[in-house]
């Protein structure tokens, strides 16, 4: 018999109704449609509505990801979600998600690794599954970046996007599953993406609102060398784990940051830009939620298809890096 593996059983996504394009951010900051373009390959992004928070769009994720692993909510045994846009502080989204679709036998938490999250907590579900803890985990990435992002600062309030991806995992006993997963972080460079305000470093108070510190704060030059950098490394040392190569790849689902980021990755891994699968022009950066609704959508489209091998990669705040290599 095979070594117990963990699978991918079913997946799901969701987007806020409301659309933001280019020329629509060129009416609110100094910018255009062709900059944008260019420099990021977004050209248009979801944005939540004022009462809809993160688990807002998590739940319909969790239950179209339940449908499609055939199973109930009330039969998982764990909810991990990846954000770094919580409803509040505590309790955790995952715990609010848990209510809205009933897993009343779930554990429910939050992971926060910022745009690494769904990996962390597709490493972490693996890990109970393969000890025996759990048989059935729902993993999702959700965000709703909009609400914390300065409208005002054209650096940053161009390349985010709100949305929800989710994915059922489980064990299998087959030639498939997720063949191996390396993460890693670096905290001495969590300033350079951040979010200053609202934590216990510097509670809420009149003067954090008015200087926007719970706002996104980012570098983003530094952001993006460090992003080719690690997401390259740890999808090298995923593949290499695996026993596979770049080029043997089906798809390569990279996080959804900007397009230059994805196919420095890419090349780096030697996988041909065709088999890097890209939905960053309808959505934007969606952080933790970006490779799930990628995933999601692919498989739904009949592009990823059962036997395929496939790969993730990501890169967040923190910072933190994660990929994936699995057969589906
Ligand atoms: C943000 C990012 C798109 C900027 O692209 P870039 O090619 O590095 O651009 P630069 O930062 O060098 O800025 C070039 C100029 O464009 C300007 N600019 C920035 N945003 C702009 C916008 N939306 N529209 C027009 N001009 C803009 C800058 O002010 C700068 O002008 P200056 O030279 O007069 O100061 C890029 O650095 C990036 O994608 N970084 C990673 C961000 C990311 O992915 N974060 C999340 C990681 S999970």
């Amino acid at each position: 018999m095979n070594k117990r593996r963990t699978c991918i059983l079913g997946t799901g996504a969701y987007v806020p109704e409301k659309i933001l394009t280019n020329d629509d951010l060129a009416k609110i900051v100094d910018t255009t449609d062709e900059w944008i373009m260019t420099r990021t390959g977004i050209r248009v992004r979801h944005i939540a509505a004022e009462n809809e928070a993160t688990s807002d769009v998590a739940s319909p994720a969790a239950l179209r990801a339940c449908e499609a692993a055939g199973i109930s909510p009330a039969d998982l045994d764990a909810v991990i979600l990846g954000t770094a846009t919580p409803d509040m502080l505590f309790p955790s989204t995952a715990c609010i998600v848990q209510a809205n679709i009933g897993a009343v036998r779930a554990a429910a938490f939050d992971v926060s690794a910022a745009c690494s999250g769904f990996i962390y907590g597709m490493a972490l579900g693996k890990g109970l599954i393969e000890t025996g803890q759990a048989r059935r985990v729902l993993v999702i990435g959700a965000e709703t970046l909009s609400k914390i992002v300065d409208w005002e600062d054209r650096n940053t309030c161009v390349l985010f996007g709100d949305g929800a991806g989710a994915a059922v995992i489980g064990a299998c006993e087959e030639d498939r599953g997720i063949l191996s997963i390396n993460f890693g972080s670096d905290g001495r460079l969590w300033e350079l993406l951040h979010q200053p305000a609202g934590g216990s470093r510097m509670p809420a108070t009149v003067e954090s609102v008015e200087k926007k510190k719970h706002k996104i704060h980012m570098t983003g030059r530094d952001v993006f060398k460090h992003a080719v950098t690690h997401m390259s490394g740890a999808g090298l040392r995923a593949l290499e784990e695996a026993g596979h190569t770049g080029p043997e790849l089906d798809w390569l689902f990279p996080h959804q940051a900007n397009i230059r980021i994805m196919e420095a990755v890419a090349k780096r891994l030697e996988v041909p830009r065709e088999k890097v699968y890209v939905n960053l022009e309808r959505f934007g950066n969606t952080s933790a939620a970006s490779i799930p609704i990628a995933l999601d959508e692919a498989i739904r489209g009949g592009h990823c298809r059962p036997g395929m091998l496939i790969g993730l990669v990501a890169f967040g705040g923190g910072f933190t890096w994660a990929a994936a290599i699995a057969r589906v």
